[in-house]
């Protein structure tokens, strides 16, 4: 296939793993240039953040962020963009530094925000992987985190495009949870809390389709990364 090798880094966790590009090391793989090819590393490198914040583990996110915010690629940016790379670069290094997994959240929203604003001002979309249809409703708890993956990596991709039939496509599907609180917490209090989280989901879903400002777009998709860590703590999900 010739599809580019981005399209197929999944953001899924667990038994895909990422596979890494060494920057500028290879030769540009047929057909691309070689700024083409460093924005495909790109793609894989957040895609490394994003897997290792949506489990909760900062450290993972740490070594991909520092590389975001230091490589030295910068002879071919588009004229006139630089404060764009300079932008994304500073949010890379907030998620390098930060020892809080909520800023860290925020940080790659943002991050996320400013690829898809140098592409939108270079006429450029990114275009989002090919993506099966959503999981199907219904089922067990593994079935709706089925869900939520495919969501995120949605959103992820409307917002990097940036592209409004992903955005739009991904934050929807967040209102087709069926997750039971009683299905994954006993005690009260947590089943409390985690009910909150779902209608946190579930209002990010709700709220998602007509956010079209970009600024907007990479709130929600913070706030959405914070409930995978939240609940998960709450409920002793191990992520690997
Ligand atoms: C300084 C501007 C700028 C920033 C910042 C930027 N990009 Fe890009 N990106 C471009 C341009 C311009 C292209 C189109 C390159 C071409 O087709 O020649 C592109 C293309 C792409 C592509 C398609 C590559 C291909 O194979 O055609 C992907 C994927 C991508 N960018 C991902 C990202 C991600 C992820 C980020 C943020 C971490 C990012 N970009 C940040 C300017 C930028
Ligand atoms: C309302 C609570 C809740 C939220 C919100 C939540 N999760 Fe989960 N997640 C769970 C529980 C509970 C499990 C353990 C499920 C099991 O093993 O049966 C889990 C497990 C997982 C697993 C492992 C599934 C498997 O097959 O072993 C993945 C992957 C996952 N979650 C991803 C996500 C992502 C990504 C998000 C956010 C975008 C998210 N989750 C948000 C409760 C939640």
């Amino acid at each position: 296939m010739g599809s580019p090798r981005w399209l197929f880094v999944a953001l899924t966790l667990g038994s895909i793993s990422l596979a890494v590009a060494a920057c500028g090391s290879r030769p540009s793989r047929a057909g691309r240039t070689p700024f083409q090819t460093h924005m495909a590393v790109h793609y894989e490198r957040t895609a490394e953040i994003h897997d290792a914040l949506v489990k909760g583990v900062l450290a993972q996110a740490r070594p991909a962020a520092g590389w975001i915010s230091t490589h030295q690629e910068t002879r071919r940016i588009p004229e006139g963009s630089g404060h764009f790379d300079a932008l994304m670069r500073h949010y890379a290094r907030q998620v390098f530094e930060t020892s809080d997994l909520r800023a860290a959240f925020e940080a790659t929203a943002q991050m996320g925000r400013t690829c898809g604003d140098c592409h939108r001002a270079n006429g450029v979309t990114a275009a989002p992987a090919l993506m099966a249809s959503p999981p199907p409703a219904g089922g067990d708890p593994k079935g709706e985190m089925a869900l939520h993956v495919w969501a995120a990596r949605r959103m992820w991709d409307g917002l990097v495009g940036p592209d409004d039939r992903a955005w739009e496509e991904g934050s929807q599907a967040l209102t087709r949870g069926w997750l039971q609180v009683n299905q994954v917490v006993s005690s009260p209090q947590d089943r409390e809390r985690v009910r909150s989280l779902l209608q946190t989901v579930y209002d990010i879903g709700s709220r998602g389709p007509a956010a079209a400002d970009p600024q907007e777009r990479a709130r929600l998709y913070g706030e959405f990364l914070a409930t995978c860590a939240d609940c998960h703590r709450l409920t002793g999900a191990v992520i690997r």
